[in-house]
């Protein structure tokens, strides 16, 4: 019986979402933080699905018709792709892991989709790669909010660092963080629906587009200058141009009080730039910051107000397959 652990990592937005959704340009990076998932074939005629970090588990007849548990439906929605793609459907064990906060903004469910089409897809023994990847994980990622810009998908199969435009070819891109610097993910512990954030921004930008047009092409200009910053390993520049950023989603009402007062804390304590990351309406700050004495004040101020507060590399590998027998 075969067995296949394919991992991903989740995502940091650094520049661009929600402008994203509309067409504009994103800057996105991999974060050390891996969703894994392990897929075991199985005797019978079951697709057996389960997710300790969500406390989920559910299964379904090979037809993939019946109902399962939402919090389980990427999977199934998954292989229904894979099946309309010609990739059979076997009986099977899931196992969905994830190292990052679910709903937090961080990529968890997009990295957890990615794994599990390279994991089923090794299993059967054609892996699926490169743009039937991006394209079996979007249906994945369609479940959990209905008009993905597929920068999340795109950013946990590829790993590194994106600058990722909706129908156009992703683009790595050189980012020189130098050695004394780091982010700092900080986790205002509050869920929320990717889905009500997009369509919230997206009702206020259609009401308002005399005026928010401005805003997106403004975000656009951002992720400009932070090309150039991080090309240049220029730590100040790219620091302001977070703040911006943040400031153009408060304009968009992607915010709430405690993402604002995360990002307060972090500018008081000396970071060198904060922005929400992901949807907004909770989940997680990304802060910039020198490391040594000046990160650990500011991890130390950011705890007083988060749940959870992490120190990440960025730039690390996508998708990869870590256990095949
Ligand atoms: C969510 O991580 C990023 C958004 O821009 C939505 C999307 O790009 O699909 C808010």
């Amino acid at each position: 019986m075969g067995r296949v652990v394919a991992s991903a990592p989740g995502k940091l937005i650094l520049f661009g979402e929600h402008f994203v959704v509309k067409g504009y340009r994103a800057i996105a990076t991999s974060i050390s933080l891996r969703a894994r998932v392990t897929v075991e074939e199985s005797e019978g005629s079951w697709v057996e699905l389960y997710s300790p970090t969500l406390g989920a588990r559910s299964r379904v007849s090979l037809s993939l018709e019946e109902p399962v548990a939402r919090e389980l439906e990427v999977y199934v929605e998954i292989l229904r792709a894979l099946r309309r793609e010609g990739y059979s459907i076997v009986p099977h064990r899931v196992t969905v892991e994830s190292e990052m906060p679910v709903a937090a903004g961080l990529g968890s469910s997009a990295a957890t989709s990615v794994a599990y089409t390279l994991a089923y897809t090794t299993l059967l023994g054609s892996p699926l790669q490169g743009d039937g990847l991006l394209r079996v994980s979007l249906e994945g990622e369609k479940v959990a909010h209905g008009r993905p810009s597929g920068v999340d998908n795109t950013i946990a199969a590829m790993g590194g660092t994106i600058v990722y435009r909706r129908g156009e070819k992703p683009v790595q891109v050189e980012a020189r963080i130098p050695e004394g610097y780091t982010f700092i993910v900080a986790d205002t512990g509050m869920k929320r629906s990717t889905r009500s954030v997009v369509e919230h921004v997206l009702g206020l930008a259609e009401t308002l587009w005399d005026v928010s047009e401005h805003i997106y092409k403004a975000s656009d200009a951002l992720v400009e200058r932070a090309l150039e910053a991080l090309r240049r390993g220029d730590m100040e520049l790219l620091g302001k141009l977070m703040y911006v950023n943040h400031g153009l989603l408060v304009a968009m009402g992607a915010s709430n009080l405690a993402l604002d007062t995360l990002v307060n804390i972090a500018k008081a304590s000396g970071a060198l730039g904060a922005k929400l990351t992901g949807a907004g309406w909770g989940g997680c700050i990304v802060a910039l910051a020198r490391k040594g004495s000046e990160a650990e004040t500011l991890a130390r101020e950011l705890s007083k107000h988060a749940s959870s507060v992490r120190l990440v590399d960025i730039h690390v590998p996508g998708a990869t397959v870590e256990e095949l027998r």
